[in-house]
């Protein structure tokens, strides 16, 4: 990219987000879902949901070598690696904010199950596979289509849909069951910590909910924490603009601070990619965390 698209990249966004505003009432109407149609965040949360469903599968197409690498115990220093030099994805695990289901194939690759369309038992593949899968996602739009992604995948057997914040996991009053600290071996998201509320809490929460020994995988868009003050200042300023277009979203997230304030970890490899210049309005960050 060059300087100019990545210092307008925040409000290209913005722009596609306000482009999705007469399809979002249209179908709210449809749905007569009216309670949603006249609350200001419920319509946030709903516009950003539509949005997501038309600029998920460039994002992922874009991050999908990355990610797969990363599942497969491949990346080092934000690096890609030929060989596998961690843990790859394993046991039970944690999507949180799995938004539509964008990643729910890639998940199905490493799954034990028989089932799953290129799941394990279908594919050569590392690892020792995944057994179970908690899929947490609080936008009742992105949670429909979560589930008929599953379905559509095989992974119905394995795959829970959990339509609820995280924030709520452990709160059997918010939805028929109840996650334990402790039981969750991997976690794993993919730009989705920009959207939780009160992040240190609730990163905190999800340190808990990991296994000793467990791993997080992650992939986010994180504040930009070093290089010039002229550049923070305009990621602050979008940052503006894009609370109200882009959901929960939030562009200014220290999320490697509230990663490593969370608790004690036994490997913390998180860094930029490589191609990025430093001059990203969105800069992003990948690696693996041991617990
Ligand atoms: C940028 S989207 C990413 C979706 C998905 N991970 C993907 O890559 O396609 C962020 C997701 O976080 C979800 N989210 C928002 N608040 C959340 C919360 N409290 N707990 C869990 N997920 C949340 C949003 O609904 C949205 O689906």
């Amino acid at each position: 990219m060059s300087p100019l698209d990545i210092l307008i990249e925040p409000w290209f966004f913005m722009w596609l987000s306000i482009s999705h505003v007469p399809a979002t009432i249209r179908a709210l109407v449809a749905a007569k879902d009216y309670g949603t149609l006249f609350s200001p965040s419920g319509f946030r949360e709903a516009l950003f949901g539509t949005l997501w469903a038309t600029i998920g599968p460039n994002i992922k197409a874009k991050n999908e070598e990355c990610v797969i690498a990363l599942l497969e115990g491949r990346i080092k220093g934000g690096c890609i690696q030929d060989k596998v030099v961690s843990t790859p994805i394993y046991g039970t695990v944690l999507e949180i904010g799995a938004g539509s289901g964008m990643w729910v194939d890639i998940l199905a690759r490493f799954s034990s199950n028989v089932n799953a369309v290129g799941g394990l038992n279908n594919r050569k593949n590392t690892g020792r596979g995944i057994t179970k899968i908690y899929g947490i996602e609080p936008n009742p739009i992105s949670a429909k289509a979560l589930q008929e992604r599953v379905n559509e995948v095989g992974l119905q057997d394995i795959y829970h849909v959990i339509p609820v914040g995280i924030e709520s996991v452990n709160d059997p009053s918010a939805w028929d069951s109840k996650i334990e600290p402790g039981s969750i071996d991997c976690i794993f998201g993919i730009t989705c910590l920009c959207s939780i509320p009160e992040p240190e809490k609730n990163i905190q929460l999800l340190y808990k909910l990991l296994k000793p020994g467990g791993h997080w995988f992650v992939n986010e868009h994180v504040k930009i924490s070093r290089g010039s003050p002229l550049l923070r200042f305009y990621q602050w300023f979008c940052n503006i603009g894009w609370s109200f277009f882009m959901g929960s979203c939030r562009l200014c997230r220290d999320t490697e601070k509230s990663l490593r304030a969370a608790g004690v970890w036994q490997e913390f490899d998180l860094a930029q990619l490589p191609n990025q210049t430093g001059y990203e309005v969105i800069p992003h960050v990948v690696g693996t965390l041991k617990k």
